[in-house]
């Protein structure tokens, strides 16, 4: 296909329809700009060169294009003067010798446009001697549209522009999807010969439909059946029904590969995530951007995901995920946050409750409740008790705990970092661990327990809490000591001592 083909994306319009500080053709659908699914279709077909024509904000748009097509050639219309002046800037930012071949013109904002739809249309176009070949549809509404003019015999006449259409063309359903083949030959003449004496005062490229018959050429339509894919964007809400029917293929397609989903109507899934066969998703799921899920992996309910990678197996419930690694048969969830650099190991576990950050987990350690986790690495097979927290920030600067392998850490503790837990270490519960914990080590830190007896009837007389102290004790009546609620001797251990 790639034989001397250029293909043209028209994106200098400013969109105003779509109120928006952001231009029309940055604004996505699927996890992708509207122009990053056209240049996406376009590059499908290996073309010789690709050329965006670029004019509000083109400073945004220039960069976005030439990220997602390293080498894009950029016209920048000054003015927008019409399509016609559009294609032309765009021919004059070629050298001579680029101006050859099949020419494919194609709009930043028709996201739904397929490459295979491309293909067959350049094929057509092609395999004909038409100077231009138009790919149609057939609409229900074509208000708005330009339309299709066919002559006695069928061939192409013209396309009429809704401003400029009698009421006879006004009824005409089929309608110019905006994408044009071209010789590049017809092309390099018919250009300069586009007047703009129309009701838009604009360069339309449409006309030079009616100048190829005044020439004698032909022109040609090409009828695409799945009218969704000609449809462009102007407003919002044209956004959210294409979004929602780009999504409906996207699950479609997934589906007949052998992914399991529960209910398509709440789940959604970008176009570039990519997902196993025997992968099960529950309702309310999100997969974003390059999000990868791996065989037998199920994933909800209502989770959301972003760039995240998901072993074979592995089950995710009720998870916040972005830029994050979940290992083959580990578990996460229900409510866990996985921020950017969480990354679990096979079997190991992220439990409810959880938010973990910057943060290496071996294969089959475990953080199973209510913690944070932040720039941490914690070795293999070790466990992190419950209402754990690694503080990871001084005020500063942000450092580093590192939790030995097969580490048994206790509940309600607190790493202050940097610090170093050793292998097969564990730690008492409660402590706050501020120095580095050797390997077989225990450390506890809390302070021994102290008793103060009969403190409730002393200090607090009459409340509920003494009366159930005192029924307890089978005290009825009995007088307070003295000396009730002074503390008794000290009762620690070896462990406890510091
Ligand atoms: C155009 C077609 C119409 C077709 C319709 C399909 C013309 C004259 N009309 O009408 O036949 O049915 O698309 O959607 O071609 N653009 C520029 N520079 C300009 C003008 C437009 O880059 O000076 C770009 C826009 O950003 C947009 C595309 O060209 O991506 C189409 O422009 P738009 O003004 O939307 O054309 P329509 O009036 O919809
Ligand atoms: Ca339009």
């Amino acid at each position: 296909m790639s034989t001397d083909l250029t293909v043209i994306v028209l994106a200098a319009g400013g969109g105003t329809r779509m109120k928006s500080k952001t231009m029309k053709v940055l604004h996505q659908i699927a996890g992708r700009s509207m122009i990053g699914h056209v240049l996406h279709a376009a590059s499908a077909l290996e073309p010789a060169r690709i050329v965006a024509v670029v004019g509000n904000q083109r400073e945004q748009v220039s960069a976005h294009v030439a990220e997602l097509v390293p080498g894009i050639v950029l016209a920048v219309q000054e003015t927008q003067d019409g399509t016609g002046h559009a294609v032309r800037m765009a021919w004059e930012a070629l050298p001579a010798d680029q101006r050859s071949g099949t020419v494919l013109i194609a709009y930043g904002d028709m996201p739904m446009l397929e490459g295979e739809s491309l293909r067959a249309f350049v094929e057509f176009h092609r395999a004909g001697t038409d100077a231009i070949s138009i790919l149609t549809g057939i609409v229900a509404d074509p208000h708005g549209y330009g339309r299709i003019v066919r002559g006695d015999d069928g061939g192409v006449e013209a396309i009429v522009e809704q401003k400029d259409a009698s009421e006879e063309q006004a009824a005409i359903a089929e309608i110019n999807s905006g994408i044009l083949a071209f010789d590049a030959d017809f092309l390099d003449g018919v250009l300069p010969r586009l007047g703009n004496q129309n009701a838009a005062g604009e360069y339309y490229l449409t006309d030079t439909v009616s100048l190829a018959r005044g020439d004698g050429r032909t022109v040609g339509a090409f009828v695409l059946e799945d009218v969704m894919q000609t449809e462009g964007v102007n407003d919002r809400a044209q956004l959210a029904t294409l979004a929602a029917e780009m999504n409906r293929r996207i699950l479609d397609r997934w589906m007949r590969s052998g992914v399991t989903i529960i209910d398509p109507s709440s789940t959604w899934i970008d176009a570039d995530v990519k997902l196993e066969p025997d992968v099960t998703i529950l309702p309310g799921v999100q997969l974003l951007g390059t999000t990868v899920v791996a065989e037998d992996a199920v994933v909800g309910p209502d989770s959301t995901l972003r760039d995240v990678e998901i072993g074979a197996g592995a089950k995710v419930v009720r998870t916040h995920g972005e830029l994050a690694v979940i290992g083959a048969g580990a578990n996460v969830g229900p409510f866990s946050y996985l921020r950017p650099g969480t990354e679990l190991g096979a079997g190991g576990k992220i439990g409810a409750f959880v938010e973990t950050k910057n943060a290496q987990i071996g294969d089959g350690a475990k953080v199973p409740h209510l913690s944070y986790v932040g720039d941490a690495t914690i070795g293999e097979g070790a466990n992190i008790g419950a209402g754990t927290i690694f503080a990871n920030y001084d005020g500063v600067k942000k450092h580093r705990t590192t939790i030995g392998a097969h580490a048994k850490t206790a509940s309600n503790n607190t790493f202050v970092a940097p610090v170093t837990v050793g292998d097969g270490a564990a730690t008492g519960a409660g402590s706050v661990i501020r120095r580095d914990i050797p390997p077989g080590t225990l450390a506890v830190t809390s302070g021994p327990q102290r008793h103060y007896d009969e403190w409730a009837q002393a200090k607090r007389p009459g409340t509920d809490q003494a009366k159930a102290a005192e029924a307890a004790m089978g005290a009825e009546g009995a007088e307070v000591r003295p000396d009730a609620g002074t503390p008794t001797p000290d009762v620690g251990d070896a462990a406890t001592s510091e």
